[in-house]
């Protein structure tokens, strides 16, 4: 489209991508859409619908995906998308908790596959999907302006928490912790400094024993 110059992907739209393969895909609050725009672009898709709640970014949306094959709505989340109607799903570049809010919200409109990159603690994603009988296929951890975490859940219990702490394992991702993550590694060395500052109460010492086993699983 004339006038439109799409910005190369990030690191965590790039890794959101990679999760990605589908005839339909949906992705939800997405305003520059350069992800969905990738998706279409390099194939990884054949079709994208866009969710958009706010005015601004819905126009950005729609001024991206000119011309692709993609419609854009305005709307709340699933609210704006029919059961079945996608085959996966993305939500990018929000808190955790919103993005929880937004999938409980309407859980028969849940596709098969979703694909969250939170720009906070992942953990409450990955104890949404567990009560609602989604498994961890996999995990990223990539570095940008921050260190995000890319979750991929699809239908089907999955055994990505095997063998390990339950508790640690959802607090800091059981898939990073099996590969030992040099990025988890490194963020967990900052939590631990910062909460080793704070007055040692129960709920501070509580949060570094969890801390301590996820440091021990990673080391070891
Ligand atoms: C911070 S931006 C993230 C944009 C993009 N996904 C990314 O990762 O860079 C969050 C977007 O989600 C949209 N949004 C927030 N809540 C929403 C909801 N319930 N339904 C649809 N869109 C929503 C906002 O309007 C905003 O454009």
């Amino acid at each position: 489209m004339a006038g439109f110059v799409a910005k190369p992907l990030e690191p965590r739209l790039l890794a959101t991508a990679q999760e990605i393969q589908a005839e339909t895909h949906a992705d939800i609050g997405s305003d520059h859409a350069r992800l969905p725009r990738y998706l279409l672009e390099t194939g990884r898709v054949r079709r994208v619908v866009v969710v958009e709640k706010n005015q601004g970014p819905l126009e950005n949306s729609r001024r991206a995906l000119q011309g692709l094959n993609a419609e854009v709505r305005r709307g709340d989340g699933l609210a704006a998308l029919k059961a079945g109607e996608a085959d996966s799903l993305s939500l990018t570049g929000m808190g955790a908790k919103l993005m929880v809010r937004i999938l409980t919200a309407h859980p028969a409109r849940i596709p098969p596959r979703i694909v969250v990159q939170p720009n906070d603690s992942a953990e409450p994603l990955r104890r949404w999907a567990l009560d609602a009988g989604l498994g961890l296929l996999n995990e990223q951890m990539v570095e940008g302006f921050w260190r995000y975490t890319v979750l991929s859940f699809g239908i089907g219990e999955g055994s990505a928490y095997r063998g390990l702490p339950m508790e640690t394992a959802l607090r800091f991702g059981p898939i990073l912790l099996r590969q030992k993550h040099p990025l988890l590694k490194a963020e967990l060395y900052q939590q631990r400094q910062r909460l080793r500052r704070l007055k040692p109460v129960a709920r501070v010492r509580l949060e570094l024993d969890y801390l301590e086993q996820a440091l021990a699983l990673l080391e070891g």
